[in-house]
């Protein structure tokens, strides 16, 4: 019997994500702009002496980015496919400071303390367990390093949720079928691109999908020795009540995705 890793992994393994066309090194950097700078950083500023590992890199797309700078990088992914595209992309760009690696995050090979930079962006809500993926990835971190974390919100996400709902009771669980439906009724029926198709499965029809407050990340990061340092979208305070307004604000702002960055503590 398939268990639910084996059925993330063939999901991306038919649908590799992001799969984004990037013909430019300017598009490169672009893309993965946003989120250097939650740690500071534009893609390109990273040092040689610095180590970054991008977590569920999915086809490349930032790891190339941060590739840009002198670091090392690598990303790691559990679909094959995925790491195929991303490989490709690596050598297109010429970018011999990054690598890619089949490698599931729960059973990663990397010794602690390893990286200055761990990035995982729309992955850990993937994992059968989203906490303990993060305590796998906190390890890798040095002591001073930075994780980011990019996550489906538990409130903002609620119009998903729905719509995912209403998805189940009209088509069930077939993914073609699931794609057409949510472009017929949430989309206009506009016309889909093989990327746009990727995207909807990816919102539409993943088999298993967490979501999670900022709370709950900053409570991982407190059981993990790491200190809150930005976020997108960004917060006025970490006060609970007034996170979860926020949240719920970009509910109505249609961002059902947020991203946290912090800094593991020196003890
Ligand atoms: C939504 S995609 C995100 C790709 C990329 N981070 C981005 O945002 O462009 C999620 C990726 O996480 C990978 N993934 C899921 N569970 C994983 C695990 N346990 N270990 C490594 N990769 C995993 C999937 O194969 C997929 O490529």
């Amino acid at each position: 019997m398939l268990t639910m890793n084996d059925e993330i992994k063939n999901f991306y393994e038919n649908f590799p994500y992001p799969s984004k066309i990037i013909n430019s090194k300017v598009k490169l950097y672009r893309n993965a702009l946003w989120l250097t700078k939650l740690v500071g950083k534009r893609p390109d500023e990273f040092n040689e002496n610095e180590k970054i590992l991008e977590a569920g890199c999915g086809t490349g797309e930032f790891s190339c980015g941060f590739g840009l700078s002198k670091a090392k990088v690598i990303g790691i992914d559990i679909s094959e496919n995925s790491i195929k595209r991303a490989k490709s992309l690596a050598k297109r760009f010429n970018l011999r400071n990054v690598e890619f690696l089949k490698m599931d995050i729960m059973n990663n090979s990397f010794e602690k303390e390893s990286f200055d930079y761990v990035f995982s962006v729309g992955v850990l809500h993937h994992c059968n367990n989203p906490e303990k993926a993060f305590e796998k990835l906190v390890e890798l971190v040095k002591p001073n390093g930075f994780i980011v974390v990019g996550l489906y919100n538990k409130y903002s996400r609620f119009p998903v949720v729905i719509r995912r709902m209403i998805l189940d009771i009209f088509v069930g669980k077939d993914i073609e079928r699931r794609i057409n439906l949510a472009n017929k009724l949430f989309y206009k029926n506009r016309p889909l691109t093989k990327e746009k198709r990727i995207w909807f499965a990816d919102k539409y029809c993943n088999p298993l999908e967490h979501s999670v407050s900022f709370e709950e990340v900053l409570d991982w990061f407190g059981k993990n020795n790491v200190k809150f340092y930005s976020s997108k979208p960004e917060v006025k305070s970490l006060d609970r009540f007034s996170l979860i307004t926020s949240q719920i604000s970009w509910m109505f702002d249609g961002l059902s995705f947020f991203t946290v960055a912090g800094q593991k503590i020196k003890l």
